[in-house]
């Protein structure tokens, strides 16, 4: 090979002018701020596209390295000039590379961080909040009632033995209450609490008389669902055992808990009724807090209300859980949540309140 035949200036000219074409239109952002008009999907486009021009133009195969191969080849007079221009053209090569990759690294880091600003005088989004269930607002407003009257909140067990479900609570072993048609059973001997009567027995095990509990659960009865009726719903039973209790003070309590419920000029009356753990037993109602007792669509015309279930705690009761009938006495009730809930809220079917349907339950 001789200098003559090989035109070895032609050839880094050649190299330039390939790498001037394709590097063109990135030119402008290696001398100039003119990224800045770039929006941020255009410059991140062009940093890849700018990236591959790198790889084409300096790697291993290119031919600029090639040019620099060449270097040690070249005859020694020609080698220093050679060379110095293959070294120039690599330096304006990747110089001008990095700076166009540095102006286009800055014009995206910023955009990001535009995108990323907050706004701090923009109005803010409020989150959803959820609220309570209208049954746990019913059930905490009767407890809040109850217990400005002395009374403790009780909590029981919703799977039960045959025990505390029936024995203890005076109901014979024939009693329907007992039967698989009306009764849940689990496993032998295991039933879940159709009533939370059951948390009587507990509450007189743990506290002794004498004693004030409310107990509010879920119960289960094998009920076909309806408007008025569904397999579990929630009771709120109460419980008083002290020295000299009577009926009176069974009365005065639900009198006066209806009033301070559904307002004062609310009227109570007692009808009485069968409960095998208290004797006598009487149904509780009240007037229809709708009309005051004239008697409208909610009331169906009579203007009372059912309350629920009463009466004194038997005897036998009090004996199974090792309490004198001599020396205490007591009363019990029991509510049911969801009718009352239901009657309160008008709604036509009680049913609504376990669908979870979040247009209905955000009305409450
Ligand atoms: C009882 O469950 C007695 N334990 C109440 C009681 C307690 C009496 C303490 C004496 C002393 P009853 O079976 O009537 O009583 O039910 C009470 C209330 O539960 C009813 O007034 C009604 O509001 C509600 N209830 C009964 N069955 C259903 C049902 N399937 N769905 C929704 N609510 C019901």
């Amino acid at each position: 090979m001789s200098s003559e035949v090989v035109d070895y200036k032609g050839q880094v000219e050649a190299v330039r002018e390939a790498f001037e074409r394709e590097f063109g239109r990135f030119a402008r952002f290696r001398d100039n701020e003119e990224s800045e008009s770039l929006a941020l999907d255009e410059a991140e486009g062009l940093l890849r596209e700018l990236s591959d021009v790198r790889t084409r133009h300096t790697a291993k195969k290119s031919a600029l390295s090639q040019l620099m191969k060449l270097i040690g080849r070249v005859p020694a007079e020609e080698r220093a000039r050679f060379g110095q221009s293959v070294q120039l053209l690599n330096n304006y090569v990747v110089e001008s590379l990095d700076k166009a990759q540095a102006a286009l690294k800055v014009r995206i880091e910023f955009l990001q961080r535009e995108r990323e600003r907050v706004d701090v005088t923009l109005p803010g989004r409020r989150p959803r909040r959820g609220h309570l269930h209208p049954i746990t607002l019913l059930r905490q407003r009767i407890e809040d009632i109850f217990v400005a009257m002395g009374y403790s909140v009780e909590d029981g067990p919703e799977v039960e033995t045959e025990f505390y479900n029936f024995t203890a609570l005076n109901i014979p072993e024939l009693h329907p209450a007992r039967s698989p048609q009306d009764t849940f059973y689990t496993t032998d001997g295991l039933s879940l609490r159709s009533q939370t009567s059951t948390v009587q027995i507990h509450a007189m095990q743990r506290r002794r008389p004498p004693l004030r509990v409310i107990a509010p659960g879920r119960v289960f009865r094998r009920d076909t669902p309806d408007a008025t009726h569904n397999p579990m719903f929630f009771q709120l039973e109460g419980l008083l055992v002290e020295r000299g209790i009577n009926m009176g003070h069974l009365k005065g309590t639900l009198s006066e808990f209806v009033r301070r419920l559904f307002g004062p000029s609310t009227r109570t009356r007692f009808r009485p009724s069968y409960f095998p753990f208290t004797e006598p037993s009487m149904e509780a109602d009240y007037s229809c807090f709708k009309c005051g007792g004239a008697g409208c669509r909610l009331c169906k015309g009579s203007g009372w209300i059912e309350l629920g279930g009463s009466g004194m705690v038997h005897p036998n009761v009090l004996r199974a859980v090792r309490v004198d009938p001599e020396e205490f006495s007591g009363f019990a009730f029991g509510l049911g949540i969801d009718r009352m809930c239901g009657l309160m809220y008008e709604l036509d079917d009680i049913r609504l309140l376990f669908e979870n349907d979040v247009r209905f339950l955000e009305q409450f």
